[in-house]
This record gives structure tokens, C-alpha cells and sequence, in this order.
């Protein structure tokens, strides 16, 4: 029997898109499970969430993959390579490049291809990594619909900081987008999870949620949205070994936790090698046999220890939860100087993943 495994819970999936229906009714969901659906299963978060309009990968290959499965899905690559083998690719497999550099519209502009593309075009609204700059979108978006080859454009932009809820730097971004596209009319695509749950000023006609299907709230501050979410991924293990220390000994690599008092330590068959993070701190919460207690010494390969003293019902064998439907992945994230993002995306190979319906 594996000691450590992911359970994915696929009716939480549905729930939350089913939460993302109601947050903004009549339109359409770009679910975004890029990074094998963050960490989660692409294929299997896909089939839960097939009812969706489309699908939004970073890279071509997991495109081509899913494509294989949903043949009548909008299937978006969000980051191509501006290059003659994409735009074969995407012609062919019928996906819909976002592009996102001026070198790309400068060869889709007089491209020839078997099939019309129907690409995204990405306006820099402030996030200043990709996309074109407002000024240059326009003109961008004639060139592209001038060229048979180009079937509808749509327009797009991504916010930076969405899930601070009182930053102005969103209300900002709008305008931009807005103010770019003008006299351009096309369908629009903005909000990300924090912009759905925060700001209904950026819905567009596509919403492209990705973390909240998952069940992990972006927002700086909960509200009553995001209170509904349902986590999907649960990471669990269980006690391997106890033993008592006595006052001043020392648990795990590098003496890095000393016990003040005589204490009792429960060591836990999960680690780095898992995907748990090594920078999570003394104190990090973790869930054993409906008691949270405070994780200590530092995180190793396979294991961890945490502090059981005075609670004596708790033994080897015990169910443990590392993050999931007992323990917020934001608490642990917060623990660890993370993200919620980052802690499913980096989980490894060897814990068993076990899909529930
Ligand atoms: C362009 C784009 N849109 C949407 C998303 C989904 O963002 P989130 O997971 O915060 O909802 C991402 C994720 O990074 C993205 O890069």
C-alpha cells in the first residue's frame, strides 16, 4: 500500500466550475489546466470539466494532447513560439494561438495555411511580460484580419494583480484594454480567478479561471464567492513512527529544533521527495487524526516530524493530511513562503494519485 497519496476529487471540480457558471452567467469558460491542470491531472481534471467551452494550455505539446481527447473544444496555447512549425501545428490541430509579439503578427499577417487560424491577440495592459503594446494592438488586429488565412480574432489581456482587492492597478489595466481595442469589435477575454471573484468589471465573453477550479482562493482577503470554493486535491499520508524526547534534544537534519520540554514527536511519511516544501517552517500546520499540531525540525526527503505532545489518542498509523479538504493549502503555502500554485504544480511523481468521482 503507497504511504503517501494525492486524492483528486473531481465533484469538488465540477462544483467550482459550476460556482464560476453562476459568478458570471452567460459566459464562456477558458478552463485553464496548463501544468498538468496545476499539478492536478490534465487529462482526468479535463474529462470533469468537459463541460467548459474550452481549454487553455501554455504550451503546444499539452495542446496536441488534449486535442487527441476533445475534438470540439476551443483549445488555447498561451505562450507559442512565434515560429512556422506553431502555426503549422496550430492549423492543423485547429488550436488558437494567443499571439502575443509583434514578430508573430508580422508572419500571420501574410500567411498562407490549409486550415484559418483563430488566434487570441494579448494587449500589455501592465503585466509587461507578453502580449502587444496598447498602441500597437489596433493596427495588429487589422493586419491579422486582413489575411484569409485568419478566421475571428479574439482579443485578450491578463491582470497582474487582481487578487489584491484594493489595488488600483486593476481598475487601470481595464481601462487600457478597453481604450486599445476600441473600434475593434471582437470578442474579449480578461478575467483570471481573482478577477472573476473580485472584479466584475473584467469578465469579457470568456472567463479564464484557472486556481479556483481547483478550490484555492487568490484573493488577499476571502469573500463571498470564493468562501464557496471546494479544494479538489487533498495530500495525504500517515504516522510511521512516535517517540518521546527529553528537554533539549533535537529533532532532524541540522539540530534545527530543540525540544523545550519532554516531548512527543510523530514522524510522518512524507517529504520533499513528494512534492511537500522544504521551506516550510517550525509551526506549519498538519492535520493528524482530526487534531492539527505544529510541524518541527526541517522538512527531509520522505519524512517530517511534528509535535504531538499531550495529545496521547494519536499513533502509528494514523491518517495524516498535509493539505486538503481538513487543511487550507493557504495556510501551509503562507508557512512555507509560497503559493498555493506553486505547492500542487511541484508535487512529484511518487505519491500515488488516486482520482475520485
Ligand atoms: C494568461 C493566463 N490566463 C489565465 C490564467 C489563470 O490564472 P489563475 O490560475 O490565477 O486563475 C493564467 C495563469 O497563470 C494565465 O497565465
Amino acid at each position: 500500500m503507497p504511504l503517501t497519496t494525492v486524492h483528486i476529487d473531481r465533484a469538488a471540480l465540477r462544483h467550482n466550475l459550476s460556482l464560476v457558471r453562476r459568478i458570471a452567467p452567460g459566459r464562456k469558460v477558458m478552463a485553464v489546466i496548463k501544468a498538468n491542470a496545476y499539478g492536478h491531472g490534465m487529462l482526468e481534471c479535463a474529462s470533469a470539466l468537459s463541460s467548459a467551452e474550452g481549454f487553455a494550455v501554455a504550451r503546444l505539446e499539452e495542446a496536441v494532447l488534449l486535442r487527441q481527447h476533445y475534438p470540439d473544444h476551443v483549445i488555447l496555447v498561451m505562450n507559442p513560439e512565434a515560429c512556422a512549425n506553431t502555426w503549422s501545428h496550430c492549423s492543423h490541430y485547429r488550436l488558437s494561438p494567443v499571439i502575443h509579439h509583434r514578430d508573430a503578427v508580422k508572419q500571420l499577417a501574410s500567411i498562407k495555411l490549409p486550415k484559418p487560424l483563430a488566434p487570441w491577440l494579448k494587449v500589455d495592459t501592465g503585466m509587461h511580460r507578453l502580449g502587444l503594446a496598447p498602441q500597437e494592438a489596433g493596427i495588429a488586429f487589422e493586419q491579422l484580419s486582413a489575411n484569409p488565412a485568419i478566421g475571428l480574432v479574439t482579443w485578450m489581456t491578463h491582470l497582474a494583480s487582481a487578487d489584491e482587492t484594493h489595488n488600483p492597478f486593476t481598475a487601470r489595466q481595464l481601462e487600457s484594454f478597453h481604450h486599445a481595442i476600441r473600434g475593434h469589435s471582437a470578442e474579449t477575454s480578461i478575467a483570471n480567478s481573482a478577477g472573476l471573484l473580485a472584479w466584475p468589471g473584467s469578465y469579457g465573453d470568456w472567463v479564464r479561471p484557472g486556481i479556483m477550479l481547483y478550490g484555492y482562493d487568490p484573493l488577499d482577503t476571502a469573500n463571498d464567492w470564493s468562501r464557496q470554493l471546494q479544494p479538489v486535491m487533498t495530500l495525504a499520508s500517515q504516522v510511521l513512527a512516535i517517540r518521546d524526547v527529553d528537554t533539549g534534544d533535537s529533532v532532524g537534519y541540522g539540530n534545527q529544533w530543540k525540544a523545550e520540554q519532554p516531548s512527543r514527536i510523530a514522524t510522518i511519511a512524507c517529504g520533499y521527495g513528494d512534492g511537500y516544501p522544504r521551506s516550510a517552517q517550525h509551526g506549519t500546520p498538519v492535520w493528524v487524526n482530526g487534531q492539527t499540531v505544529p510541524l518541527v525540525g526541517r522538512v527531509s526527503m520522505d519524512l517530517i516530524t511534528v509535535d504531538v505532545t499531550g495529545r496521547d489518542d494519536i499513533k502509528v498509523g494514523d491518517a495524516a493530511e498535509l493539505w486538503g479538504k481538513q487543511l487550507p493549502i493557504n495556510h501551509v503555502a503562507q508557512c512555507a513562503n509560497t503559493i498555493s500554485y506553486e505547492l500542487t504544480t511541484r508535487l512529484t511523481v511518487r505519491p500515488q494519485r488516486d482520482f475520485l468521482d
